[in-house]
């Protein structure tokens, strides 16, 4: 069995080549820029472990992580277009430094690559892999657009929020897994173990992610503090701090939304702090953690197999970057 930081350097040292050829370089230049500039890799390490779970390591599953990674990274370029975001991994995102329409297609094109790599898978089952890598894309985009809906709203309740978050965070972390599994041989019960595993521990990584973005550190978050803020979202933060405000902070709160009032980020981290919001993320994300836990408890291998993930589950949801 391997820990988090074996396979992150094992699977640096396979997708840190090159994905791109030179020409034309205002295209693949771009998308190069991105990749090289890290990240956690944790998706295609969730492929890793989850194959890992079932036997060694196969090289197809290789070649999965590093299509799950680069659809990542495409759904990030895009992400940042639609919110606006100048800053990540503490370097300017991709349409800040080349402008929107390149940041656009090195995006598509990294996509058009991870398929490149399923392509690329000699034993395992190909249809079914690419049937769950699809209706795991189309659900990003299902996400993502709910998530760009939700600015437009005045409320959202947790219900919403959370389905939101599953679609355009959770499955694919669920998904990343599921594939390593079915790559491994693994049957239908324990792959429905995995996913579940994978979703909830999904579900606590977004508001962990939404937590960073209030208040995270500058030196270590890597992005641009209260984004989620300045673009009003439907933060966990947000619909918590809206649910249990008093009359008077709740006007506050809506006064405060859609508006571009030059003190809006500071303003509303005072009321989040007021309404406690970081007691509730803490309590959601230990539920969920605890709910994936008893998924990860049902899969039939031996629970010393199960030591990485459970590891890297605790980093994702105390992670401060
Ligand atoms: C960011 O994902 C997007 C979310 C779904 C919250 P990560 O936090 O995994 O981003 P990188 O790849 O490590 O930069
Ligand atoms: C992003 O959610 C989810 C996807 C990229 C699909 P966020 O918009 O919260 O992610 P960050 O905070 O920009 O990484
Ligand atoms: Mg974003
Ligand atoms: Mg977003
Ligand atoms: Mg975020």
């Amino acid at each position: 069995m391997h820990s988090f930081e074996e396979l992150s350097k094992q699977f640096a040292g396979r997708f840190e080549s090159r994905h791109f050829p030179a020409d034309p370089e205002s295209l693949y230049e771009p998308a190069g820029y991105f990749l090289s500039i890290g990240g956690k890799r944790i998706r295609p390490i969730l492929c890793l472990m989850g194959n890992e779970l079932f036997g060694e390591i196969g090289s197809d599953a290789w070649q999965v992580a590093s299509a799950i990674e680069l659809f990542h990274n495409f759904t990030l370029i895009h992400d940042d277009i639609m919110d606006k975001a100048p800053l990540r991994r503490g370097v300017p995102t991709v349409h800040e430094k080349y402008g929107s329409a390149t940041a656009l297609l090195s995006g598509d094109v990294m996509l058009v690559v991870a398929y490149e790599y399923l392509n690329k898978i000699e034993e395992g089952p190909i249809h079914e892999i690419l049937q769950l890598f699809n209706r795991t894309a189309r659900q990003v985009c299902e996400g993502q657009q709910l998530d760009m809906d939700f600015e437009k709203k005045q409320q959202v309740d947790l219900s919403e929020y959370l389905h939101m978050i599953e679609l355009k965070t959770s499955v694919l972390l669920a998904a990343s897994l599921q594939m390593g599994a079915l790559l491994g041989g693994a049957g239908k019960g324990n792959q429905e173990h995995i996913f579940e595993f994978g979703k909830h521990l999904g579900l606590a990584f977004q508001i962990q992610d939404d937590y960073l973005d209030a208040f995270g550190d500058p030196a270590k978050f890597g992005k641009q503090l209260g984004g989620d803020i300045v673009a009003d979202k439907k933060t966990f933060l947000l619909i918590k701090a809206m649910e249990t405000a008093t009359p008077a902070q709740l006007d506050e709160i809506q006064a405060l939304l859609g508006s571009r009032f030059p003190g809006k980020v500071p303003q509303m981290l005072n009321l989040f702090r007021q309404c406690g919001v970081d007691e509730w993320a803490k309590e959601l994300k230990e539920e969920y953690i605890g709910t994936a836990f008893r998924h990860l408890e049902e899969i039939a291998v031996l629970s010393a197999r199960k030591e990485p993930l459970k590891q890297l589950a605790g980093f994702l949801v105390q992670r401060e970057y």
